[in-house]
């Protein structure tokens, strides 16, 4: 297999193709003056299998267009076949039409995927898992939850897992068993794209905890405030956060930190390395075994 760097592979292609004895190309990249991507595929591939990846760094619209042009491009020269790894697959919170006439964005990638007859792809933790159904090629979900939270939670004394809301529960769950410890959670209500109130909170005390909130991504920081705020308010003594994908938007890690939170821990499926970052790399070049293998 070759592995295709495109310009959001975040820097984890070399480790990939380490970990599999195997060569990795970063694509030519550049931006024309009026905002359009060029790219190119460094190396010849016709008869060969390769995996291009390709987050969707922000601008989303922009990493997506260019894993489009590379797919294309990789079909047009002969790749014998293609699996895109797209760590951070954006666009998953938009999986339904929550209100009349809304665009179902993920629906419409899926479908691009399908006409540019993709065949693999391989994605860490999506928000939801539904919509990559609609996807005609094999699907690998890579759940990295245990182990990045154990690496995340190294050095907690008394630790106690809290959910920043209910979605958050299932990977709450599974850190806290990996970790050997309890979870709870509090629910929240949106009220809008960067406010979120409380709905419903654990009456228990955290006095004497290290708190980890967790949660798939953070955005605009907004939840994990909240979480955090409550934390304290229960007696918490020291609060980190660990999540997948660190999208943090605008000063969302000025907010986090104004909030008291002690560490920032994620993964490299974006380029925000906090304060522990947890390489997918490994669990990655798995994946790839086994959806070839399938
Ligand atoms: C939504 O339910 C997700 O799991 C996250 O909780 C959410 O996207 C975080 O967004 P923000 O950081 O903007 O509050």
């Amino acid at each position: 297999m070759i592995l295709i760097a495109g310009p959001s592979a975040n820097g984890i292609s070399e480790r990939i193709a380490e970990l599999r004895g195997e060569k990795s190309y970063s694509t030519a990249h550049k931006v024309f003056p009026d905002g359009e991507s060029y790219i190119k595929i460094p190396h010849e591939i016709a008869g060969e299998d390769i995996a291009i990846i390709q987050s969707t760094n922000t601008p989303q619209d922009k990493s997506l267009m260019e894993l489009f042009f590379m797919i294309d491009k990789a079909r047009n020269m002969g790749a014998k076949s293609i699996t895109a790894i797209v760590p951070y697959m954006g666009y998953m919170r938009q999986n339904k039409e929550f209100n009349e006439g809304e665009a179902v964005s993920i629906s419409t990638i899926i479908s691009i995927l399908n006409s540019l007859q993709l065949d693999n792809l391989i994605t860490i933790q999506p928000h939801k898992s539904g919509p990559l159904r609609a996807f005609k090629g094999k699907t690998a979900i890579v759940d990295v939850t245990g182990k990045m939270a154990v690496y995340a939670g190294a050095g907690m004394r008394n630790p106690l897992v809290l959910a920043p809301d209910k979605g958050a529960l299932e990977i709450a769950r599974k850190a806290a068993a990996s970790i050997g410890c309890a979870y709870t959670y509090i629910d929240k209500e949106r009220l809008n794209d960067t406010k979120v109130s409380i709905k419903h909170s654990p009456s228990e005390s955290m006095k004497g905890n290290d708190v980890m909130i967790i949660d798939d991504m953070i955005s605009t920081g907004g939840t994990i405030v909240q979480a955090a705020e409550f934390a304290k308010s229960r007696g918490a003594e020291n609060v980190r956060v660990a999540a997948v994908h660190l999208i943090m938007a605008g000063n969302a890690e000025e907010k986090l930190r104004n909030a008291g939170i002690s560490e920032i821990c994620g993964t490299n499926t974006l380029p925000f390395r906090g304060t522990k970052t947890f390489d997918i790399s490994e669990e990655i070049a798995k994946s790839l075994d086994e959806i070839k293998s399938e």
